[in-house]
């Protein structure tokens, strides 16, 4: 974990609380942190949820690897520290949005446990649930839509998850979803019950 650089900075108290947030919305906020490996659908069934969750007139955002990787952290590689480092960031503004009474969907592969972990304990109870997006390396082997496995078979691409680099999966999530026998439609239907079943949707 990044060690605090910067000394002189004291924290300031926001104004408005959680509460005035959530009334004006109308709903909780949250992050629901997507995990699992390249291509078990993490982002689409995020992208479904999100979609679902916006025309009922919820306040979203998606965060995605492969687009984070393109901007903010676009200074990272797979390495596995550039992972954790990855990770930490994604907690930290999926911090800054949740406390602004957003309904984040987080979707990185985020493999090692102890990142997620992390992730966990900076945020407030009640605003972190692990999704664990299961699906069998062999399908999404099959799946393969950007053809990065195959790359990976053939040793072009090192330390890839779940070929020459490890994928730790959740012990004690709040939420599995079998990606290997369900559609995006149902999946994504169970995280849209799970929210409601918990009471993030309305105040
Ligand atoms: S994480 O491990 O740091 O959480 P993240 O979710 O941001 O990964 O990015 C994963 C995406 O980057 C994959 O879906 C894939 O498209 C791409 N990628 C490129 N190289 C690798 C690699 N070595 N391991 C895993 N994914 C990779």
């Amino acid at each position: 974990m990044a060690d605090q650089q910067a000394t002189d900075v004291t924290w300031h108290e926001h104004n408005v609380t959680s509460e005035e947030r959530q009334k004006l919305n109308g709903h909780k906020g949250a992050v629901l942190w997507f995990t699992g490996l390249s291509a078990c659908g993490k982002s689409t069934v995020a992208n479904a949820v999100d979609r679902m969750l916006h025309d009922r007139g919820i306040h979203t955002c998606v965060l995605d690897g492969d687009n984070i990787r393109m901007g903010l952290n676009k200074n990272l590689s797979f390495a596995p520290e550039d992972r954790t480092e990855n990770i930490r960031r994604i907690g930290e503004v999926s911090k800054l949005f949740c406390d602004a009474g957003v309904i984040v969907l987080t979707a990185f592969i985020s493999p090692y446990r102890e990142d997620r972990n992390q992730v966990r304990e900076i945020l407030s109870d009640g605003q972190f649930h692990e999704v664990y997006v299961n699906a069998s390396l062999a399908t999404c082997e099959e799946r393969d839509p950007k053809g990065l496995y195959k790359k990976a078979r053939a040793g072009e691409i090192k330390g890839f998850t779940g070929v020459d680099a490890p994928y730790e999966a959740p012990e004690n999530g709040e939420i599995e979803l079998d990606s290997d026998s369900k559609g995006i439609e149902e999946l994504a239907k169970e995280i849209v019950a799970y929210l409601e079943e918990k009471g993030y949707l309305s105040v």
